[in-house]
């Protein structure tokens, strides 16, 4: 029994420590400002999503109907425009089916050093504004085996699927010598003598096919796709507790008057 509680104490802790550590929320994140209610950009980014991210990614936990309900597209467009996987039996998904492609993991894990991930709840775990900025911060780095790292996400195995619209970026360092006057006295006294203060940033050294802004706002639809995803009943949550909300007051002021009713005559 006590190895079974320290089992699970450990391999609880193992779990957060790995999410603490993948998290990587040591670098500033952008603001996504993505807006799930705006079904036009939802279902631009599904449309990108189903082109360039699922032949490696799934979302599993979702159904091609169900995106088409939410964001007001009939079954037909969706079967049309948004489905491109097949199932395990080689035919083409249906739009009852969940969003998943054919894909076994650990084929691709052999090619990537690591398995994508299924990214239905990946909007809840990391949030907008990591995946935006994740998807913004893929750079050139010739001694990884992809070639590219990654400022938010350092080291990932996914490659930059989005290069030929992005464009290449590189990782500058910029180190200011420390400062002189008093400071720099004592550096030369080799008193304190002060580190130099480097800050990194990304630069483009190649343009893609499309403006800078036009990628973010590309980004910004993905990224309200995979949030939308990860709570589709975020859509109408807000709608309920309104409502909710409304028929408490009212509730309320019923409930005033009859018991101002009930007590009138009990003196
Ligand atoms: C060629 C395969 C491939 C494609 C295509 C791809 N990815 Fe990935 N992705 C990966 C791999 C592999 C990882 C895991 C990286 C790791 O753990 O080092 C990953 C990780 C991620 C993560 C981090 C998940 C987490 O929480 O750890 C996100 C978010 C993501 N991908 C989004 C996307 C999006 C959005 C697209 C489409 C624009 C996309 N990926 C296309 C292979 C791919």
């Amino acid at each position: 029994m006590k190895k079974l509680l320290a089992g699970i104490v450990l391999s609880t802790a193992a779990l957060f420590s790995q999410v603490l550590l993948a998290s990587g929320d040591t670098v500033p994140l952008d603001k996504a400002n993505i807006d799930v209610h705006n079904q036009e950009s939802v279902i631009r980014g599904a449309k990108y999503f189903v082109n360039y991210c699922m032949g490696c990614h799934s979302v599993a936990f979702s159904r091609y109907n169900r995106l088409a309900a939410d964001t007001g597209l009939t079954d037909k467009q969706v079967q049309e425009n948004l489905i491109f996987t097949s199932g395990k039996d080689g035919e083409m998904s249906k739009v009852g089916d969940n969003m998943v492609n054919a894909m076994r993991p650990d084929d691709v894990e052999e090619g990537f050093g690591a398995a994508p991930p299924d990214l239905s709840l990946t909007g809840r775990l990391r949030g907008g504004d990591w995946i935006y900025s994740y998807l913004k911060a893929f750079y050139v780095d010739p001694t990884r085996p992809m070639g590219v790292n990654n400022t938010v996400f350092p080291n990932v195995g996914m490659p930059h699927v989005l290069w030929e619209l992005q464009g290449w970026q590189k990782l500058e360092k910029n180190c200011t010598p420390a400062a002189g006057g008093e400071q720099g006295k004592a550096a030369a006294d080799g008193a304190h003598a002060e580190a130099p203060h480097c800050t990194e940033h990304l630069v483009n050294m190649k343009p893609g096919k499309i403006s800078g802004p036009e990628y973010n706002q590309i980004v910004r639809d993905i990224t309200a796709f995979l949030v939308y995803v990860s709570e589709p009943a975020q859509l109408h949550r807000k709608t309920i507790g309104i409502f909710v909300l409304l028929f408490m007051v009212l509730f309320g002021v019923v409930a005033y008057f009859l018991k101002k009713e009930y007590w009138k005559d009990v003196h």
